[in-house]
């Protein structure tokens, strides 16, 4: 074919696609539309493409500088060179990545450069409180700015892609991923996935500090049975559209780039082959038009999970469900081109897929500069800056949550000399990072004895003992922690889970405190000194015991590097405690799955009806959890009064007041529930649909309003329509789930 018309075909055949292209890209995508040109330069591209250099567009390999899973192919250079890859995982720092990037657009044939991923979770360099602890911020901002930084420092040192922001929905903290989430509710889960895109993509990538995040893990990972990752997830197509699937979507409207495949089946079908999640949903009801990564191997596990034959049928089922992207399987690059000629998968497919990668890598500017990711000087000036640790150390302590404070025992009185730090957690950097710690440095961490002593300086003695480990059944320290509290004023029992006790493939049977930690804490308890529990968890535990004995607990989380500087702040009074759980601790792991969404059942338990024995309750246990979603102390008190709820059309205003009845300013959560009294579709008790953090000086009544319209109380149907029922519903405001003031409204 003649250059010229060769050139003119493809020049329309760019224009058709931005045509076509144009409906799906008015999704507020931050990145830059694609401009004709681009669409000529992919077309172009494309047409150059042997399949292999095709299908390794389609693959993701991990570099040997990281390490997050197993290896099949250790040649990842090689591969680079032969252009049968189409991006990295796991590499970082300018020195390690420029030289692969080299390889790729100078060695290639092609010269395609490679996308850089590395699950920054929860900061880079900078580490901040896990994603459950942010959470209990509530503070949208700031979780949108801790993505902000940690996008700068990740792209400083050549990563450009994040696997990143988990939005996985889960109401079962025996599963440890629970830590890399935002809870247990879909509303408030959804408002903090599209923060962390905006935090992480900004409004686009052309100013090389921010990078391509990816929702994962698609879809409803969060629900396994029993909490044990990996397993089977069996739920209704309804639980599935109302619970577990919105906050992706939240994610895809907020412009994610990309996507991660889950490793579990929904319903039978693994995620990975599952062509209706992938493709009609997806793309075709969603209309994402980013790219698709599955999760680590997930494709080859197809095998295990007894959906495909072999490796080469999975590679069949993934490539005609949707996925566009192989996450170090290789199974694209081994099996496609006998798929091929076999006419079990198409090139059509192949292309569209390679057109997305191409896209996005020309929306990071890769083809512009393909080492504007690898910035030395910024690496050198833009990482772990007073101002990225000044703002760690600040939403470490927002994060924190005052689970009890009896007789106001913290803050820590300032007439206190002596200061005994007890417990496992008490002198460890290394277990502040929690889990997912990317490239987080702990020997950079602050420890809570440093954070104490940093705070004390020369005016309060503080002594360390650690009493007895995380997790083992030596009892033999617990009489010097004992003498140590016997010497102090005042005791800090930092108590806890390892840091790798909870994330991936780390669930637990028992959510209880590990080891012979609560017999530390009653021994410690018994010699009658001021003693406050400082509780480091990446998950809700279940403490009724520690809850029983303890006169006041700081949930702290795992807070990351300046985790004891912003928990010192916190207990003696600097920061005012404003954090509430985002996820309910139960009493015992018996009582899981305990959430504050819940029906109402056919036989309610009322806890202020006459003794029924035939409603649903257990003989052991109230069903209530030990603390519920919403809950929080503050150093002050708030109370509630005036709440009306008034209908003007399809509109809803919900107002209240809320007065700092204690002695000092404080924030609150003021929340929003609504209930929808009778449904076609049984209703939950109560729905979060929105809330508002404020800072109310003591003394003070403010006046919250909220809006809400019909839509806001739709809900899913046996057909999968969304819509809302007219009837009666009550509208509650509060500071926790469980205490509320409410009033009625009809619609
Ligand atoms: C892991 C995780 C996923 C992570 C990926 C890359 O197995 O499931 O969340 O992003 O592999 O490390």
């Amino acid at each position: 074919m003649h250059h010229y018309t060769r050139t003119l075909k493809l020049f329309c055949l760019a224009i058709l696609l931005c045509l076509l292209f144009q409906p799906a890209m008015a999704q507020k995508t931050p990145v830059s539309r694609l401009s004709s040109s681009d669409s000529i330069k992919i077309e172009t591209l494309l047409s150059k493409m042997t399949l292999d250099e095709k299908l390794g567009q389609l693959s993701l390999f991990a570099s040997d500088w990281d390490v997050t899973g197993p290896i099949l192919n250790s040649n990842y250079k090689q591969l680079i060179r032969d252009g049968k890859v189409g991006a990295i995982l796991n590499a970082y720092t300018v020195d390690f990545v420029k030289p692969l990037q080299k390889m790729a657009v100078e060695e290639s044939r092609l010269k395609i450069p490679l996308i850089f991923g590395y699950d920054v979770i929860h900061g880079h360099r900078t580490i901040f409180p896990i994603p459950l602890g942010q959470a209990a911020s509530w503070d949208l901002l700031s979780i949108e700015k801790a993505e902000q930084i940690s996008a700068m420092e990740a792209s400083a040192e050549g990563i450009n892609w994040t696997f990143a922001p988990m939005v996985d929905i889960a109401r079962d903290p025996r599963w440890g991923r629970v830590s890399e989430g935002a809870g247990e509710d879909t509303w408030l889960g959804c408002r903090i996935a599209e923060a962390r895109v905006r935090g992480f993509q900004g409004k686009g990538y052309a100013d090389g500090r921010h990078v391509l995040a990816c929702v994962k893990h698609f879809a409803a990972y969060g629900a396994p049975l029993g909490g044990r990752d990996y397993n089977t997830v069996d739920i209704s197509s309804v639980s599935l559209y109302e619970t577990y699937l919105p906050p992706y979507k939240a994610c895809i409207d907020a412009g994610v780039a990309t996507l991660m495949t889950s490793f579990n089946e929904i319903n039978g079908v693994p995620s990975t082959a599952n062509r209706w999640l992938l493709t009609d949903l997806l793309r075709k009801e969603w209309g994402f038009r980013g790219f698709v990564v599955t999760d680590y191997l997930s494709i080859n596990q197809m095998v295990n999970h007894g959906n495909a034959a072999d490796v080469k049928d999975a590679a069949s089922l993934a490539m005609n469900s949707g996925v566009d992207m192989d996450m170090m399987g290789s199974a694209f690059l081994e099996h496609i081109p006998a798929l091929l000629k076999e006419k079990k998968v198409k090139i059509a497919d192949i292309d569209e897929a390679v057109r997305r990668i191409l896209t996005t890598k020309i929306q990071l500017g890769l083809f512009d500069d393909p080492y504007r990711f690898c910035n030395k000087q910024r690496e050198q000036t833009e990482i772990m800056t007073k101002e990225s640790l000044d703002f760690a150390r600040k939403l470490v302590a927002e994060s924190c949550v005052l689970l009890k404070n009896d007789h106001q025992t913290l803050p820590v009185p300032a007439s206190v000399k002596t200061i005994a730090v007890i417990g496992p957690l008490g002198d460890t950097k290394k277990e502040m990072l929690g889990n997912w710690i990317a490239a987080g440095q702990w020997e950079k961490c602050v420890s809570l004895l440093d954070g104490i002593r940093n705070k004390c300086g020369d005016k309060v003695r503080v002594i360390y003992e650690k009493g007895c480990a995380i997790n083992d059944n030596e009892l033999s320290g617990i009489d010097a922690a004992v003498k140590a509290a016997g010497e102090a004023d005042f005791v800090l029992l930092a108590l806890g889970e390892g840091g790798e006790m909870s994330g991936e493939a780390a669930s637990r049977t028992s959510i209880e405190l590990p080891g012979v930690q609560n017999q530390l804490a009653a021994a410690v308890v018994k010699t009658g000194k001021p003693t406050a529990v400082v509780l480091f968890n990446g998950r809700p535990l279940a403490i009724s015991y520690l809850n029983d004995i303890a006169p006041a607990i700081l949930e702290t989380w795992f807070g990351g590097t300046q985790a004891g500087n912003g928990i010192a702040d916190v207990l003696f009074g600097d920061v005012n405690p404003s954090g509430k759980i985002t996820m309910s601790f139960p009493r015992n792991t018996g009582q899981i799955p305990v959430f504050y969404n819940c029906k109402n059942t056919g036989r309610p338990f009322n806890p202020d009806g006459p003794k029924d024995k035939y409603v649903s309750q257990y003989l052991d246990c109230p069903n209530t959890p030990l603390y519920p979603f919403g809950y929080g102390l503050s150093y002050t008190s708030f109370s509630y009064s005036g709440i009306k709820a008034v209908v003007v059309g399809n509109t809803i205003t919900i107002t209240s007041n809320v007065t700092n009845t204690g002695d000092r300013d404080g924030e609150e959560i003021v929340q929003l529930y609504i209930q929808d009294k009778v449904g076609s579709i049984t209703r939950p008790l109560k729905e979060l649909k929105g809330f508002k953090k404020l800072l109310i000086r003591k003394g003070d009544t403010v006046s919250v309003s909220f809006t809400l319209t019909a839509a806001d109380l739709a809900f899913y149907h046996p057909d999968l329509k969304k819509y809302w029922e007219p009837g009666e519903f009550n509208a509650f405001v509060g500071g926790s789930s469980d205490k509320v003031i409410s009033a009625p409204f009809k619609l």
